[in-house]
């Protein structure tokens, strides 16, 4: 299939066929390529829990009320935003950072690119991922709002703006996924009708972390799990040109 077809290939599936297995390895390998989706800042603040084992299927499959595509599937993902690792991750790209500027930029300019870099990800990503209680988003907010008057400035910095950052990133992750997995014949469907409380406890999540989505993956019996045509609003209703 070319990006074209696997694009027109991938449905919510909502039922699999218990006859087909899927290679776990395939499924890892798909989350490996999921790691390569657009996202904010590189900060990478996600995790992916990729269910094999049968009782802990079960048991997510109820916290995600038992919905048919995950009660059929043989595998699920669950996507997970870990906004709570913000300083590790700053560090981990910092130090990456600085080597890939040593190893890929012009002498003369080294420098001020490892300070610019040392000031992104040692000093800002810090400012802006920090919280407590809401507090330190309404400080920023109103600083980035002041500073607005005068120039352009990124105004979504208040706790919950950088909750909706941290989980745009790994919803791209998510579909990538997803594309990656139709193109391996593979289905999938994005779930978030679900009980986020009983299923972080199910995957003995750390009490900062928040679930994005949870994938069932298998493989379709048919049409048997896809609800009908795919509908989608006339693009002219949508696009504009400007
Ligand atoms: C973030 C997100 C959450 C979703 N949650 C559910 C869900 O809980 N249950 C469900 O059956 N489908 C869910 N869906 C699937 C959508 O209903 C589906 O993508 C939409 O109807 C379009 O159909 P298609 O994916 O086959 O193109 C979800 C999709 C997304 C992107």
């Amino acid at each position: 299939m070319n990006l074209e077809e696997v694009l027109n290939y991938r449905r919510s599936v909502r039922a699999y066929d218990k006859e087909k297995p899927m290679d776990p390895e395939r499924v890892k390998h798909c989350l490996e390529l999921a790691t390569l989706a657009p996202n904010s800042s590189n900060m990478q603040l996600w995790e992916f829990y990729h269910i094999t084992e049968p009782k802990l299927l079960a048991e997510v499959s109820r916290a995600c009320l038992d919905q048919k595509a995950a009660s059929t599937a043989s595998q699920i993902v669950v996507f997970v935003v870990r906004r709570d690792l913000y300083k590790k991750h700053a560090r981990f790209v910092l130090d990456f950072e600085r080597e890939n500027i040593r190893r890929n930029s012009p002498k003369e300019r080294q420098d001020k690119r490892i300070k610019d870099r040392e000031l992104y990800y040692g000093k800002l990503m810090p400012f802006v991922y920090a919280r407590f209680f809401g507090v330190l988003g309404l400080f920023r907010k109103l600083l980035a709002n002041t500073i607005s008057i005068f120039r352009p400035m990124m105004l979504e910095v208040s706790e919950n703006d950088v909750r909706v950052v941290a989980h745009k990133s790994c919803a791209l992750a998510a579909q990538t996924f997803m594309i990656a997995m139709a193109n391996e014949g593979y289905d999938t469907c994005p779930l978030e009708g679900l009980d986020s409380r009983r299923l972080k406890k199910a995957l003995k999540l750390p009490h900062g972390a928040e679930i994005n989505m949870a994938i069932p993956c298998g493989i379709r019996d048919g049409n048997k799990g896809i609800w009908g045509e795919r509908c989608r609003l006339p693009f002219e209703d949508v696009y504009r040109r400007v």
